[in-house]
């Protein structure tokens, strides 16, 4: 059985965000979640995961984008933080460029009933439609003329298939934004490679959801392996591996 250790303080300073998440990730992808929590487990701070936020958070939130093929989140997610095509800066391309990876950052949202706004933002670009995945057999043709639709799954998500889907167009290295109810599912169905998990020095009482929500999960608690830890004013950023 493996001892105690000591990470802290052993402490590296002027960490380059883009080159810690890169590494173990750029050249093998598969599917990356993006989460943060208060120390006492809060999700969010009056529905909004922006009250968590912190100045490193933002800046490895931008990083993870930026070392990303597609960014995925749930409906929920969508419509909460009001998410639009993603916008890249000069240098953010240039620096998606020097770790290989294309301009073109889309989006996708994960939903079962398609009740989506599609007056919203996110759906008014024909030059950047959005993906919309989703399961089932019917796909509203209003939808499919705003949105590229990937039907995975007949009852639920298969997220095997939105993997197969996306690698299909090239996009091998899946960054998804959330919410609680789809890391949910995906951690039951296995289907997380990476959570890159921020912890954000506030208490935010009680009655905030958790990272985590949905159906129970018949197999009980799964177990990750923690690979890198960086500090930031009190603010904590993890970064932990599927086992295997
Ligand atoms: N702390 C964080 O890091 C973080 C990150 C993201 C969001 N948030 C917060 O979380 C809240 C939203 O949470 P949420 O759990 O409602 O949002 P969510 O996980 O983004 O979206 C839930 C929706 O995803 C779809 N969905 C979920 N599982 C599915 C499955 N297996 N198959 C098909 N579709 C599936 C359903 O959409 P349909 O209803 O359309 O079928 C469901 O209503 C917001 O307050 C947001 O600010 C926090």
């Amino acid at each position: 059985m493996a001892g105690m250790r000591e990470l802290l303080p052993t402490p590296r300073s002027d960490v380059d965000v883009h080159e810690s998440y890169a590494a173990g990730w750029v050249d093998r992808g598969g599917f990356r979640l993006n989460m943060i929590a208060s120390v006492d487990g809060a999700a969010s701070a009056n529905g909004f995961s922006r009250g968590l936020q912190t100045p490193g958070d933002n800046r490895i939130f931008a990083a993870l984008r930026d070392l990303a093929d597609v960014v995925l989140a749930g409906s929920g997610t969508i419509q909460a933080e009001r998410y639009g095509p993603a916008n890249l800066d000069d240098a953010r391309l240039a620096r998606r460029e020097a770790y290989g990876f294309g301009p073109a950052l889309p989006v996708g949202v994960i939903s079962r009933s398609l009740r989506l706004d599609l007056s919203a933002r996110l759906f008014q670009d024909p030059e950047r439609r959005p993906f919309v995945i989703t399961c089932g057999d019917t796909v509203p043709d209003e939808l499919a003329a705003v949105a590229e639709v990937l039907v995975c799954g007949e009852t639920d998500i298969d997220y095997g298939l939105v993997r197969g889907e996306l690698a299909a167009r090239g996009l091998t290295r899946v960054l998804c934004e959330g919410g609680p109810t789809i890391l949910g599912s995906m951690l039951r169905a296995g289907a997380v490679d990476e959570l890159c998990l921020s912890v954000s020095p506030f208490v935010m009482g009680p009655g905030a959801p958790r990272i985590v929500d949905g159906r129970p999960w018949p197999d009980g608690p799964a177990t990750m392996r923690l690979g890198t830890v960086l500090e930031e004013e009190g603010a904590l950023f993890l970064r932990y591996h599927r086992f295997g």
